[in-house]
């Protein structure tokens, strides 16, 4: 199934060189704001929050209306007719009819394609549950390229919630495309990154371990990206209880890492970072939520001046086959076609990228 638009779903759709034109255009937009001011006049951009949001939300509106743009939309689905039981489908199909660009976070995996399969603009995929968030990517690229130069031959410790941080499936998944990059994750057990993802650093050939403690790897790390435990996303609070504080960076552990390293978090913090690190030259969080504006001011003046289709679902329809994934949209929303790329026994949902056995 194709789409008329060229949507935002998973950043791998698109090519390495469409990301870096997007940095570099973010990178001049944050040198001098106002040159852009009316690149977006007369255009609406809707923004569909199904999920909380601060700076996703804000940032894309203040983008949009920085560049000349106005705005509609909704942050809580009670207040529309999301209570009154519509679908996604209709909502996003409705919405879409009313706006030249649209920007959706929902708390299911795969909600984006899945609103992009019957919508009348392009999408941006703000958050799709625990699965992907690209222009959180794009924000953290824009702030590597700015405050390290480059986004190769970097060491990257990434830390906290890796199977349920949406940020951190989405950079991996980015920053493997670049040369000489080595992953340090760092997490329990139970918070390892997905299989998939896995399989994505193994297939790109970098380097990457899996470990335990940040003291044991701080001093090698040239970037530290933390992320708040996804309490949101566990199934009882025990389990969630039991993680919340096992990661805590503070101004001890910051005594062992490189005086460039920097500190990144997508925000927000719970209390993964000690508040006295906001005060170290090397935590970049705060400017790291700026430039997400910048870099979507980009994105969004790219996309409107973008035309063509996309393909959404190239796999098979399988009938008798769900995903097995209970956070997967095609659960919620039944009427979508099933669809699984994949050869042999192992089917990757299309929606969730969750792999799993055929049944025969
Ligand atoms: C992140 C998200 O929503 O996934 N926040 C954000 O967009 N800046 C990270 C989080 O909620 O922990």
């Amino acid at each position: 199934m194709v789409s008329n638009y060229i949507n935002l779903i998973d950043l791998n759709d698109h090519p390495v060189e469409w990301w870096n034109k997007i940095i570099a255009l973010g990178s001049k937009i944050a040198d001098n704001p106002n040159e852009y001011a009316h690149k977006c006049d007369g255009k609406i951009m809707a923004t569909l929050f199904y999920e909380p949001s601060t700076r996703t939300q804000m940032s894309f509106q203040a983008a949009m209306l920085r560049l000349g743009g106005t705005i509609i939309g909704f942050d809580n689905p009670a207040t529309s007719s999301v209570a009154k039981g519509e679908n996604l489908k209709d909502t996003t199909k409705i919405v879409s009819s009313y706006a030249d660009i649209m920007v959706m976070r929902h708390p299911l995996e795969g909600s984006a394609k899945a609103a992009a399969l019957t919508a009348e603009c392009p999408i941006i995929n703000a958050g799709d549950g625990g699965h992907l968030h690209p222009t959180q990517t794009l924000t953290d690229m824009l702030t590597l390229s700015k405050e390290k130069g480059r986004l190769n031959n970097l060491t990257i410790g990434l830390c906290g919630d890796l199977k349920n941080g949406r940020t951190v499936h989405s950079m991996i998944k980015a920053l493997t495309c670049y040369k000489n990059n080595k992953f340090v994750l760092i997490s329990t057990n139970e918070l390892k990154v997905p299989s998939y993802i896995k399989d994505i650093l193994i297939a790109s050939g970098s380097e990457f371990e899996e470990v335990t403690s940040i003291e044991e790897v701080i001093g090698k790390l040239d970037i530290l990206y933390m992320t708040r435990i996804q309490r949101e996303r566990f199934t009882s609070n025990e389990e969630y209880l039991a993680q919340k504080d096992v990661y805590r960076l503070d101004h001890a552990k910051m005594l062992k890492a490189k005086k460039d390293m920097i500190v990144l978090h997508p925000l927000p913090r719970v209390d993964e970072i000690d508040i006295d690190v906001d005060n170290d030259p090397r935590a970049m969080y705060f400017k790291q939520a700026k430039y997400g504006m910048y870099v979507r001011m980009a994105l969004i003046i790219t996309m409107l001046e973008s035309q063509g289709v996309s393909n959404l679902l190239v796999g098979r329809t399988l009938t008798g086959n769900v995903c097995t994934n209970p956070n997967c949209i095609t659960h919620k929303e039944q009427y979508l076609p099933k669809s699984f790329r994949g050869n042999g026994d192992m089917l990757e949902c299309e929606y969730c990228d969750e792999r799993y056995l055929q049944k025969m």
